[in-house]
């Protein structure tokens, strides 16, 4: 990458960013009827209009100038061939390369998944295993819980699949809720097998095994793990023919097509899960080798840096029209800001752009009678991608597609203060009624909640998740900073204990919280 002509081109885009903040989109539409032709792209089955963005095809082809001066293509390549891009940890990002060559510890989860559903798994009473609970978080829960919502429609029931994250003892009660403990396996997913939620929840699980089946029951037979250190699941009394590895270099929002699927794939099958795979192996292709102006990833990267950091849009919603789809937002929101969140870039020197958006969403039509209000009429502009679905899960749905429709409409174009006073309006009235229009988003349409098609759509949003981090040179895959909270948390959770000596000196918000606490005990 040659600096200086990346700040060439970055400056190209800063003088198109001012205009930019003022373009009127019913302008825009009206003096190119080409436009929405010209920003709409399609591949691996998602059809993606941009043309509601405040964006001219001539920002577009800044963007890509911006593109190439920040070498994305190498480094897209590089990443492709398992190259050490996660320079900061020193190891690949190889979510990627196992898609396409086939992830290690896979296969043995296809074989253990097939036996599992057939009835083959038995537990300490001899009877099949008939349940699934996965204990993990962050990426060892969001993903596969997400994935497992969206196709519920592919779920035989063979298998009940459950999730536990929170250290709140309420999350696995409630996911024990009518488990028959004879019948269940819980899944510590966890890569590191080091998180605290995670052998908490462990502890947990066991002590009820231990209480349901009896103190003589081999509750071993009741336990697996997915991970990248399989010597500490031996020592924490997982047996080896239920152990699954995960590569080290495969990080954990990007790890849903990898060993963590084993809950997905046990819901709906080997056979649904690998066209699942094929969805995202899909967009992988189109990624590495469509050109960078026809390219759903780079282009929804180049857009997201565009509103972010060239026009100062401090966050972004992503809003399914889809009941399936509705944990897409969670499992985004984890795959953005933990990817991008980051302040200093592969040099290690501040950053000279603001990096990832506040990404937050919910399922259309609630997220309509909650957030867009704002979206609509609030001083912040968040640009928004509306998801939609030609065919439901349970038919045709059009109501919920027209409203889609209507909102994208009225976050463009709004509705005139003009109007409505000619609508006989009062002028105070017609003002708080106005809407003022040109609020960008994205249209992304898919024709059903496929396997395929979903792993399409999580795999653009990975990608695009690379390119904005290329662009900012920032390392998307590594996360230091959610250590430190994890190191407080350590030294504090002694000092809550009652009867514990008095904490020793901290700042004086966290020494009282921690004597308010104590004094409840
Ligand atoms: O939140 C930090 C994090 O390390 C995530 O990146 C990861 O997805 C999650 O914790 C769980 O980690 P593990 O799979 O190692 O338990």
């Amino acid at each position: 990458m040659s600096l200086s002509t990346r700040r060439e081109a970055l400056d190209e885009l800063r003088r198109r960013g001012e205009p930019a903040q003022h373009r009127s989109l019913r302008e825009s539409f009206r003096t190119n009827p080409e436009r929405a032709r010209s920003l709409t792209f399609d591949a691996a089955g998602l059809h993606i209009d941009c043309s509601k963005q405040l964006i001219s095809i001539e920002d577009v082809a800044s963007l890509i100038r911006f593109a190439h001066t920040c070498d994305v293509e190498q480094r897209r390549d590089e990443m492709f061939s398992g190259g050490r891009v996660n320079r900061s940890e020193d190891r690949g990002a190889l979510h990627v390369l196992h898609r396409a060559d086939g992830a290690p510890g896979l296969n043995e989860v296809r074989v253990f998944v097939d036996a599992l559903r057939g009835g083959a798994i038995l537990g300490a009473t001899g009877a099949p295993l008939r349940a699934i609970v996965n204990l993990g978080i962050g990426g060892s829960d969001l993903g596969p819980r997400m994935a497992t919502r969206a196709l519920a429609a592919f779920i035989d029931g063979a298998i009940d699949v459950r999730f536990a994250s929170s250290l709140d003892p309420r999350g696995l009660e409630q996911a024990l809720e009518g488990i028959e403990p004879a019948e269940v396996l819980f899944v510590a997913a966890t890569k590191s097998f080091s998180t605290q939620e995670t052998g908490v929840l462990a502890h947990r699980a066991i002590d009820w095994l231990r209480r349901s089946l009896g103190e003589q029951a081999d509750i071993s037979l009741h336990l697996a793990a997915v991970t990248s250190r399989p010597d500490l699941a031996a020592r924490a009394g997982i047996r080896p023919d239920r152990t699954f590895s995960i590569d080290e270099g495969i990080g954990g929002r990007y790890s849903l097509t990898s060993a963590m699927g084993l809950c997905v794939m046990a819901a709906v099958g080997t056979a649904v899960f690998d066209e699942m795979l094929s969805g995202f192996e899909s967009m992988d292709q189109h990624f590495a080798t469509a050109p960078l102006d026809a390219n759903l990833p780079v282009l929804h990267g180049l857009i997201s840096v565009w509103n972010r950091s060239i026009l100062g849009f401090g966050a972004q919603a992503v809003v399914p029209f889809s009941w399936d789809l509705r944990l897409v937002p969670e499992h985004l929101a984890q795959l953005v800001m933990e990817s991008n969140g980051k302040s200093v870039d592969e040099d290690g020197t501040l950053v000279d752009l603001a990096t990832s958006p506040v990404l937050f969403g919910a399922p259309g039509t609630e997220a309509q009678h909650s957030f867009f209000q704002l979206l609509h009429q609030g001083t912040d502009r968040v640009p928004v991608d509306l998801i939609g679905v030609v065919r439901g899960s349970s038919g045709p749905n059009d109501a919920l597609l027209a409203n889609l429709l209507a909102q994208a409409n009225a976050l463009a174009f709004g509705r005139s203060l003009e109007s409505l006073i000619a609508e006989g309006v009062s002028p105070e009235i017609a003002a708080q009624r106005a809407m003022p229009g040109n609020r960008p988003s994205t249209t992304i349409l898919i024709d059903e909640v496929t396997p395929a098609s979903l792993g399409a759509l999580i795999a653009l949003y990975e990608h695009s998740v690379f390119v904005q981090a290329m662009l900012w040179n920032i390392n998307p895959f590594d996360q230091f900073g959610v250590e430190l909270g994890k190191d407080l948390a350590r030294d504090l959770a002694p000092q809550l204990v009652e009867g514990a000596p008095a904490p020793p000196q901290q700042d004086g918000s966290t020494t009282d919280l921690v004597a308010w606490i104590r004094a409840r005990r």
